[in-house]
């Protein structure tokens, strides 16, 4: 069986998932899918990069010890991962041992062939990006994430990147595929071609990363550390009987990344792998961002949106399909609850959806839920052989279009059967058909005509839908495995006669528009209110220091809390009325699983009485509770004083 490696970035640990990392995990696990059922052997490696300055300064300001940080955050992942049903099959993490010993031995092959010395940068860096600023945006500022870097001078051990040049040139013009999509290997092409610098790949500034072998103060830079990963992974650096995966698995088939991060995997990535005599991985697939009214999603923008809601209220299945029919690969994207939940209710519970209820539940009425059999080839009607004919051609483009990972092509075709499907039961109306018994063959070639369509739409559907593809499959009586089913022998005519069929259930309810997105963004505003560990830290908010007249805006006041009732249909909001001593005012605050509301009448709290006001489930909510955030969970705990105050009076 022939294997395919294929490999998520890792990602930092500073916050938790968003959308856009749940989106690159979402198409590889697509990707893994799809191949596996093409015959291959899989295996699909994501995980997380834990080291460099930007966590340790995360965990700082989260009052915790980088590795304790690291552990929960990584748990977040591996969890949503798990709710979403993402199968990977190697989750590394670079504060593993295997990996230390991966690095070591990647940067003792490095050395051995003379790339590495030591010398001096003096220069802009950027902390946010963990990198060095050699080519400022016209304001000066990092021209990857458009902050100010800072101005540094250390003595750093160098790779010599310089003298990958041309070989790098040569392997982009000898494999074109190595760099996809095409505009983006331009770009590279035009970067290498711009001149390369030789990359410091240690620092002192910090401790938290892999200590450098050869010199104590220093430790990696993150990236020639975690980039390791993608070999640690699989074996590398083992002696152990890993070791022989690793020569089984590498390179690499497919390693996807977003398009921020293309230059380190096709540059930086490619030289260290040459430097260390291993071959490169075959491709580095890029894909864009996902934006927020056309705007970069960050937590200081508060325009972040998360996989939970959609999952919880839209399920999983929907998620995967609007972020996979959505998107074109290599472009950016505007994410939309309102296009999801339409695509959702259109493509998924009409057509789809539909086709699969209406077709079933004929079966079991007119056929007492087995498949019925379909009249010999010459007694079909013309409908039945375009049909046919359509689902052949959906089962080619389709999977010309996966091979591409042009997901969102792929499902165009697949709609164009589902389309025909539809229109083919219009058109033959087997419910009139069923009214007469002398038409009772027809009838059964029609419905076993509609069955086999939707077999084949079921199938070409499980890498993108897997789990309503599955109940579908179980649907129609089908007893294989749909995860094992090979495409390359999936063909119009094998749906099986006389089967069985499972319990006929809707896959796609169709869903209340406005009442679904009003439940994501509440389950949001829930997620923002009563932030879980490893929530409050975020890769944009490097810690920064606020001026004694910064904090004095900030306006904190003492307030007696009048009223308090829970927010209904959440377990975590309490709406508040609170008495700041010359008005009463309405807060909401997510406080509800550590307080309850009669507890709270009559208690003195403190408020940050000029917060702008905004709404939280529909409630005006105008200023916020200041509470400590306790343990791992995050346990709201009020503040309080050891002497009576008067309300109104205010904290400085
Ligand atoms: N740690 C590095 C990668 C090291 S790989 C050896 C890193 N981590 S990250 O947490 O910032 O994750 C970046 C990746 O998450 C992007 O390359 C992309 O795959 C995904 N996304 C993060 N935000 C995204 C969007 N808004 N939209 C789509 N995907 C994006 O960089």
């Amino acid at each position: 069986m022939p294997k395919f490696y294929l490999t998520t970035p890792l990602y930092y640990v500073n916050a938790r998932p968003h959308i856009g990392h749940t989106y690159s995990t979402i198409v590889a696990d697509a990707i893994a899918r799809y191949k596996r059922m093409r015959g291959f052997e899989v295996v699909f490696l994501t995980g997380t990069d834990e080291h460099g300055e930007t966590v340790a300064r995360s965990a700082r300001k989260a009052a915790k010890e980088p590795q304790a940080f690291a552990d929960e955050v990584a748990a977040h992942y591996q969890q949503l991962w798990k709710t979403l049903g993402l199968e990977y099959d190697q989750f590394i993490r670079t504060t593993e041992p295997r990996h230390d010993a991966a690095v070591k031995k990647l940067f003792r092959a490095v050395k051995k062939s003379g790339y590495i010395y030591k010398g001096k940068y003096d220069g802009l860096y950027c902390v946010s990006c963990e990198l060095y600023v050699t080519d400022p945006t016209p304001e000066g500022n990092c021209p990857t994430c458009g902050r100010p870097p800072e101005r540094i001078e250390e003595e750093n051990y160098f790779f010599k990147l310089s003298s990958f040049e041309k070989k790098l040139l040569e392997h982009y013009a000898k494999h074109p595929e190595f760099i996809q999509p095409e505009t983006r290997r331009n770009e590279v092409i035009s970067f290498v071609e711009g001149g390369l610098r030789d990359l410091s790949i240690s620092r002192t500034r910090f401790r938290w990363g892999i200590p450098y072998p050869d010199d104590e103060k220093h430790v990696f830079y993150v990236w020639f550390d975690a980039l390791t990963g993608y070999l640690s992974g699989i074996g590398y650096g083992s002696s152990g009987p890993e070791a022989n995966e690793f020569a089984r698995l590498w390179p690499a088939d497919l390693q996807l990344v977003g398009k921020e991060i293309v230059r380190f995997h096709a540059v930086y990535w490619p030289a260290f792998l040459m430097a260390a005599k291993l071959p490169l991985p075959k491709t580095i697939l890029e894909h864009g961002h996902w934006l927020m009214e056309l705007e970069k999603m960050s937590k200081s923008r508060g325009n972040i949106v998360r996989a939970e809601p959609i999952h919880r209220v839209v399920g999983t299945d929907g998620l995967r399909y609007f972020l996979l029919r959505d998107m074109v690969l290599g472009q950016d994207s505007n994410f939309s609850y309102d296009v999801l939940v339409t695509r959702y209710n259109s493509d998924l519970a009409n057509d789809f959806g539909n086709l699969a209820s209406r077709t079933l539940t004929m079966i079991e009425r007119y056929f007492a839920g087995k498949t019925p059999y379909p009249s010999a080839g010459a007694d079909r009607a013309r409908p039945d052989a375009e049909v046919a004919t359509v689902a052949e051609q959906s089962i080619t483009a389709a999977q010309q279009a996966y091979d591409v990972y042009n997901f969102a092509s792929g499902l165009e075709a697949v709609w164009a059967l589902v389309a025909a499907l539809n229109k083919y039961l219009v058109e033959t109306e087997p419910w009139v058909l069923a009214e007469e018994e002398t038409k009772r063959a027809r009838l059964a070639t029609v419905l076993w005509t509609a069955a086999e369509g939707l077999r084949i739409a079921t199938a070409l559907l499980y890498p993108v839908i897997p789990s309503a593809a599955e109940r579908v499959w179980r649907q129609l009586g089908l007893e294989s495995e749909l995860a094992r089913v090979n495409l390359d022998d999936l063909s119009w005519g094998q749906l099986p006669t006389n089967a069985h069929l499972g319990k006929v259930e809707a896959v796609f309810p169709r869903l209340d528009k406005p009442a679904v997105i009003e439940q994501m963004r509440a389950l949001e505003e829930e997620m923002v209110a009563a932030p879980v560990a490893g929530s409050n830290t975020s890769a944009d908010e490097p810690k920064t220091w606020v001026t004694i007249d910064e904090f004095a805006k900030v306006e904190m006041r003492v307030a007696e809390v009048r009223a308090a009732e829970r927010v209904p249909g959440t377990t975590k909001l309490l709406k508040l009325q609170v008495d700041l001593g010359n008005e009463v005012r309405q807060v909401v605050a997510g406080i509800a699983e550590a307080y309850a509301p009669e507890q709270l009448v009559g208690k003195k709290v403190v408020i940050v009485a000029n917060l702008q006001p905004r709404k939280i489930r529909g409630l005006e909510s105008n200023g916020m509770i200041v509470a400590a955030s306790v343990g791992d969970q995050g346990r709201p705990v009020l503040v309080t004083f050891t002497e009576d105050v008067p309300v109104g009076a205010r904290l400085k």
